[in-house]
C-alpha cells in the first residue's frame, strides 16, 4: 500500500513515519527544500522523543521517502493526507490557504482514484472546500478522475506523539463512500490490535470531533484552574480536591492538574477557532469564552504572586526552570513562560532561565532579553527566587540544600505543584504553589 503525506510539520512527519513503521510505503512532501534535504540526511525539524531513530530506520528499509514533488508522489498512491499548517488568522479563525493550495495541486495532477484526507485541524465544512478546490482544478484540465474526500483528525500529544499514534485511544474517520472507508480501514488495520476502535462517521462530524475533544480538555484545565484559585482564597488545597474528584470515574484523573494555563499549538488555537465558528453561526459558546478568559488570566498568576511577595521588582533577578509549554518538547508556541517573562521584564526584573531542550527555540521568541544558564543550578546562583514553569522530570527532586545556598532568598514559586509544601516549609523556604494556601516565613514565625 502506498500513501503520501503533504506537510512535514509535527503531525505530518509523525503520521508518515508511523505508517511507514507498520510497512506502508510513505512519501512525505514539503515545499521547503531545506527541510526535505535535512530529513533525507536524518536532520529532524522538530524535537519529539523517538522520532529521529524511527525516521532513520524506515528510510533505511526503503519505506519512507522525502520529496518536494507532490505530482511525482501521486503515482500508485491510494490516499493522500493533507497535514499542512492552519495558522490562526487575525480574527482567530483557521487560515485554510495552505490546505486549499494542496487540494488544488492534487486536482491538477491526480491520474487515478485517490482518497484525499484532511489531517490538519480544520473547521467543520473544510472537506467541502477541499472537494470544491479539487473539482475546480479537474474542470480546468477538462478531466474526470474519481476521488473521495475524508477527514481523519489527529489526537497526538507532543512529547508522546509516537506512542499516541501507534496505540491510539481511537481513530476517527469521516468518509463519504464505501470505497474510501475500505481504504482507510486497511490503512489503519495494524493499529487496531488490542481493541482500539476505528470510528467511521460523516465528514462534518469527524471535523467537529477534533474541536470538541480539545475544547473539552481545555475546559477541564480552565475549570480546575478556577477551582485552584478559589481553593487558595478559601484555605483549601487543590491537590487534595483534585484527588477527591478525580477518583470519580465520571470525572477521571487526567487533565485536571491546575497550573499556569494551557499552551501549545492546539488548545489555544482550537478553542479560539471554535469560539469563532460558534459566533459566526449565531451560537456563541459561552462556556468556551470563559475557558479562554480563565486561561488568559491564569498565565498571570505566577507573576502576581511574585509581585505580591517582592513588591518592587526592578533589579530583582529570577531563576526560571522550564520554558517550553510542557515537558518533552521544545515547542514554545503560546507557552505561559513567554507571558510571565514579558510581565517580569516590564517591571525591570532580570531572568536567567534553564530548559533541558527548549533554549535554542526560546531564543527565536526571546532573543537576548533573558539570560540562559548551562544547567538548572547555575540559573539559581544569586537569584532572588526560583520560578518552576515547566515540570520537566529533572526538576522534580532537586537538592534543596544546594538551592538554599545558591539562592539569595529561599523563595520558590511552583507553577505546576510538583513540590511538597510541608517539606519546603520545614527547610525554611517560602513556597508558593497553585491553589494551595501557603505560609510565608513571617506567618510561620508568628505561629510559634
Ligand atoms: C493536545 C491534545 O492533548 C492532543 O490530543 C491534540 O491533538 C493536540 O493538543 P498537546 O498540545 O501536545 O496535545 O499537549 P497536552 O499534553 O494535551 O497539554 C496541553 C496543555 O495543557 C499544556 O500546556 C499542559 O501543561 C496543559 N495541561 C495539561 C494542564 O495545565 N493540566 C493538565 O492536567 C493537563
Amino acid at each position: 500500500m502506498k500513501i503520501s503525506i503533504v506537510g512535514t510539520g509535527y503531525v505530518g512527519l509523525v503520521t508518515g513515519t508511523c505508517f511507514a513503521e507498520v510497512g506502508i510505503d510513505v512519501t512525505c512532501i514539503d515545499i521547503n527544500i531545506a527541510k526535505i534535504e535535512g530529513l533525507k540526511n536524518g536532520v529532524m525539524p522538530i524535537y519529539e522523543p523517538g522520532l529521529e531513530e524511527m525516521v532513520r530506520r524506515n528510510v533505511e528499509k526503503g519505506r519512507l521517502h522525502f520529496s518536494t514533488s507532490l505530482k511525482d508522489s501521486l503515482k500508485d498512491c491510494e490516499a493522500i493526507f493533507i497535514a499542512v499548517g492552519t495558522p490562526p488568522g487575525e480574527d482567530g479563525s483557521a487560515d485554510l490557504k495552505y490546505v486549499l493550495a494542496v487540494a488544488d495541486e492534487v486536482g491538477r495532477h491526480m491520474e487515478d482514484y485517490l482518497v484525499v484526507v484532511t489531517k490538519s485541524t480544520v473547521p467543520v465544512g473544510t472537506a467541502r472546500k477541499v472537494d470544491l478546490a479539487i473539482k475546480n482544478a479537474l474542470n480546468e484540465r477538462s478531466t474526470y478522475v474519481p476521488y473521495d474526500v475524508a477527514s481523519n483528525p489527529e489526537f497526538l500529544k507532543e512529547g508522546a506523539a509516537i506512542d499516541d499514534f501507534l496505540k491510539p485511544d481511537r481513530i476517527v474517520v469521516g468518509v463519504e463512500s464505501e470505497r474510501a472507508e475500505e481504504i482507510m480501514r486497511r490503512l489503519y488495520k495494524p493499529f487496531l490490535l488490542n481493541g482500539h476502535p476505528i470510528i467511521f462517521m460523516d465528514v462534518p462530524s469527524a471535523e467537529m470531533t477534533k474541536y470538541a475533544a480539545n475544547a473539552m480538555l481545555a475546559t477541564k484545565i480552565s475549570f480546575m484552574n478556577d477551582i485552584a484559585n478559589l481553593c487558595e482564597i478559601m484555605g483549601a488545597n487543590v491537590n487534595l480536591v483534585r484527588k477527591g474528584i478525580g477518583s470519580d470515574t465520571r470525572i477521571g484523573q487526567k487533565f485536571i492538574y491546575p497550573g499556569i494555563g494551557y499552551g501549545g499549538s492546539c488548545f489555544p488555537k482550537d478553542v479560539k477557532a471554535l469560539i469563532k465558528t460558534s459566533e459566526e453561526n449565531g451560537y456563541p459558546m459561552r462556556v468556551l469564552q470563559a475557558v479562554e478568559e480563565v486561561n488568559y488570566c491564569q498565565k498571570q498568576v505566577i507573576f502576581n504572586k511574585v509581585k505580591n511577595h517582592f513588591g518592587d521588582l526592578a533589579g530583582k533577578k529570577f531563576a526560571m526552570w522550564g520554558l517550553s509549554f510542557k515537558p518533552n518538547t521544545d515547542d514554545m508556541r503560546e507557552a505561559p513562560s513567554l507571558v510571565i517573562i514579558e510581565a517580569l521584564l516590564n517591571e525591570g526584573a532580570e531572568i536567567i532561565a534553564y530548559d533541558p531542550v527548549a533554549m535554542p527555540e526560546a531564543t527565536h521568541h526571546l532573543g537576548n532579553s533573558i539570560k540562559y544558564a548551562k544547567d538548572a543550578y547555575e540559573a539559581c546562583l544569586d537569584a532572588d527566587a526560583l520560578l518552576l514553569i515547566t515540570e520537566w522530570p529533572e526538576f522534580r527532586s532537586p537538592n534543596f540544600e544546594v538551592l538554599a545556598k545558591l539562592l539569595k532568598n529561599k523563595v520558590i514559586f511552583d507553577g505546576r505543584n510538583i513540590y511538597e509544601s510541608e517539606q519546603l516549609s520545614e527547610s525554611g523556604f517560602d513556597y508558593y504553589a497553585i491553589g494551595v494556601k501557603y505560609k510565608t516565613i513571617i506567618e510561620k514565625v508568628l505561629e510559634v
